[in-house]
């Protein structure tokens, strides 16, 4: 490869070189503004390195032809987009997703997205996106995998994987871009493109460990947050992309910046020119520049010596090796076969896989009276605005999705009770809010659902239909674009209209499930406490609705636990499970003068980190510790285990939990952070003991720099003291032994 690029690179003039690091839209898929050019003369000219959001490996071989046959040098074009819960086969949001603590079928979901989108021409994934996230507000909290890092850490690694496979150069593996670097989710007041201020010490313990991990696992390329980080923008920060990432992290492939992030320096006042931001972000490590164009201008800058030759040379270089290792130097039409599109795209195979895994996603939070799973007899009166919507039923960010293939729920309800004597009647019963502008905000992009007729006529409508009902499915919540880039809100409640209309069924008296659908956490108190079954079915893909019947009518045992614990009220944000030590902790939650706690509710959660029921019963024998005593010496480590018993009347799967909580550190330490977790599948009756290996590197965690004049970057550390290890079923439901670190 060192080779090959070197004999290249000294046939490119610095046009050329600069060419290699522009990545402009194509597509009608924007996520910014976009920007008339005429793209095919750009390519010829050798001043184009890639492409985004163009579709279709037709339409990509042509456009690969013109830089291969009508530029002087032939190079290549990468072809990337936004490929983040799967292609035309969709699987659940990312946030669902973590919620089915199922590594395996996380991997699986990218496999299958590179599958499909590589026989669609595309070589390049803006994905994984690994932002940790404590704030509900933020409507990207939908695309990432909750509010935990060790969670995190371990979906990201298996994203990656699944992407890029073995071998990267294979035709049905892409490369993968973790995103957004770094500390996109932490911003303020969960507001969209807004700053973030962790310190370094809350940077490495809470959200850094992600991106490390997907780097760690070979990730081939990263992109730049739109954020800034410790005051500087990221897209332009040298300590982030060069001395972390690379000298610490030992990164070597490529950073790109958002979408023109390069240009965003001058907004964020630290540039007065795109030519002085686009010498910034060169320098600082920055290779490829979504949008701006600010790379590419660069030549007379570098003549006069106002921007280093060797920072173009080097950025230059990484793109070249990006390509030669996706195996396009070798032959650039790899993923242009057009034949491979009828074998892959939507095959019963990876539809059966995304309906398996949707089912997988969906959290059952509350089952009185075991309600459900509903059996298929009687008159069942499906209700509620998200109840026949076909292009929502996807979630948010699935760019190449074609709803017309997907099911709406009340087709999927109906398909899943052919055969039975059950009869399944619909009614809208409302708007998805009575203010008919914000639902048109909330409805973006072709999923409008507005119904001309009056509040009071769809109300009285369903009332008339749930009257005739023996179960009431009321299929209520977010939008699928109520969540996502920029749906950033500050209410996260059950929308006007749909709490109105669930008040009206309540009074019915009969029962009543609420599927529910969300791309973030949102506030169920009434709903807690007057439904009495509630299943989180977020957005599930293009197999929600046959996913959904799954679990409903009890052929699937839900399983998903939530990586988000849901608040009570969305003043508690930012709010996570990973509470650090404080003075003056209140752990019943409720109000006590001078403790921590909230005088108008309580600071617990509505439902904790980690919880999910089933359809079974699991039963947690008392842990064992092997020992109470680790030596930190090399090597070292103790067991903790628990027996897991199904104690109820069918096959289930749980997800046992292992979190510690270090009593005394240098750094204050959470009361309890997730370091261990695995899913354990038991027939009625059947146990199993569940055994985690704790060790010191396990035990660890990023120590505080004392001398805050060092220009250092936190390390990975272990003290010697008291470590609480606990095990349970979710955050809040643990028991506990005493580990003496020595
Ligand atoms: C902006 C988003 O922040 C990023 O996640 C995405 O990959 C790019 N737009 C490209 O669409």
């Amino acid at each position: 490869m060192n080779r090959y690029i070197d004999q290249l690179m000294s046939r490119m003039t610095l046009e050329e070189k600069l060419g290699q690091l522009n990545l402009p839209v194509t597509g009608n898929i924007v996520t910014g503004a976009a920007r008339e050019s005429d793209v095919a003369e750009d390519i010829r000219q050798g001043r184009v390195g890639g492409l985004f959001n163009l579709k279709g490996a037709g339409a990509i071989r042509e456009v690969q032809r013109i830089a291969v046959e009508e530029s002087r040098l032939g190079i290549p074009l990468l072809f990337g987009m936004d490929v983040i819960h799967g292609y035309e086969t969709v699987f659940p949001i990312p946030l669902a997703l973590s919620c089915s603590w199922d590594m395996e079928a996380i991997e699986r979901s990218a496999q299958i997205a590179a599958a499909e989108a590589t026989a669609d021409g595309i070589c390049w994934t803006f994905s994984p996106m690994v932002d940790v996230c404590h704030d509900g507000r933020w409507g990207r909290i939908s695309e990432g995998s909750g509010e935990d890092p060790y969670l995190g850490s371990r979906i990201a690694e298996a994203m990656v994987h699944g992407y890029q496979g073995a071998d990267l150069s294979d035709a049905a593996t892409m490369m993968a871009c973790v995103k957004h670097f770094a500390l996109y989710g932490a911003v303020e007041a969960g507001r969209e493109y807004n700053n973030v201020y962790p310190d370094s010490y809350h940077m490495f313990n809470e959200y850094m460990q992600p991106y490390k991990a997907a780097i760690d696992a070979g990730a081939g390329s990263v992109m730049a947050a739109f954020n800034t980080v410790q005051g500087i923008p990221a897209t332009g920060n040298r300590w982030l992309l060069t001395d972390l990432l690379r000298e610490q992290w030992g990164f070597n492939g490529f950073v790109v910046s958002d979408y023109c992030g390069l240009e965003q320096l001058c907004d964020h006042g630290v540039c007065a020119s795109k030519q002085e931001a686009a010498i910034q972000c060169l320098e600082a490590g920055l290779d490829m520049d979504m949008v701006s164009a600010g790379l590419l201008s660069l030549a007379e800058a570098v003549r006069n010596g106002q921007c280093k030759k060797k920072y173009v040379d080097q950025a230059c270089r990484r793109m070249l090796e990006a390509k030669y290792k996706l195996g396009l130097f070798d032959d650039p039409y790899r993923y242009c076969d057009t034949t491979r599109r009828s074998q892959v795209m939507r095959c019963p195979e990876y539809r059966a896989e995304a309906r398996r895994i949707a089912a997988e996603s969906m959290v059952l939070l509350k089952n009185d009276n075991q309600l459900l799973p509903l059996r298929k007899q009687g008159t069942i009166a499906l209700i509620g605005p998200l109840a026949n919507t076909r292009p929502n039923m996807s979630g948010t960010w699935a760019v190449a999705a074609v709803p017309e293939h997907y099911k709406t729920l009340r087709e999927g309800l109906q398909d899943a009770l052919e055969g039975s004597n059950a009869k399944l009647l619909y009614a809208k019963g409302s708007n998805l809010m009575y203010d008919a502008q914000a639902e048109a905000i909330a409805t973006m992009f072709g999923r409008e659902m507005r119904d001309n007729r009056s509040d009071a006529a769809m109300r009285d409508e369903a009332m008339r239909i749930a009257r005739q009902a023996d179960v009431i499915i009321a299929a209520m919540g977010e939008s699928s674009e109520m969540s996502g880039e920029c749906s950033s809100r500050v209410d996260i409640e059950m929308p006007d209209a749909q709490h109105d209309l669930l008040v009206e069924l309540t009074k019915l008296g009969k029962p009543i499930v609420l599927v529910h659908f969300a791309g973030r956490p949102t506030v169920l108190n009434w709903e807690t406490e007057h439904v009495p079954a509630i299943l989180e079915a977020w957005f599930g893909g293009s197999e929600t609705a046959d996913a959904v019947a799954d679990i409903l009518f009890g052929d699937v045992n839900p399983s998903g636990h939530l990586t988000v614990q849901l608040p009570r009220h969305v003043g508690q944000y930012p709010f996570s499970y990973r509470q650090m030590r404080t003075s003056r902790l209140n752990p019943q939650g409720d109000f006590a003068k001078f403790t921590t706690c909230y005088a108008d509710i309580s600071s617990k959660p509505l439902y904790p980190f980690g919880y999910g029921l089933s359809y079974t019963t699991f039963e947690y024998s008392p842990m064992t510790l092997s020992s109470d005593q680790l030596p930190m010496a090399n090597g070292q480590s103790v067991t903790a285990s628990v027996t897991v018993t199904n104690t109820g009347d069918r096959r289930g799967t749980e997800v046992v939990q292992l979190y510690i909580g270090d009593r005394v550190a240098k750094g204050v330490r959470p009361y309890k952070e997730l370091r261990g977790f695995e899913r354990v599948t038991l027939e009625s009756g059947e146990s199993k003991e569940v055994t985690f290996t704790i060790d010191a590197d396990l035990l660890g965690y990023y120590a505080p720099i004392t001398d805050v004049c060092a220009n250092a970057v936190p390390q990975w550390t272990l003290e010697p003291g008291e470590v609480e290890i606990h095990i349970g079923p979710n955050a809040s439901e643990t028991d506990m032994r005493l580990l003496t670190v020595q």
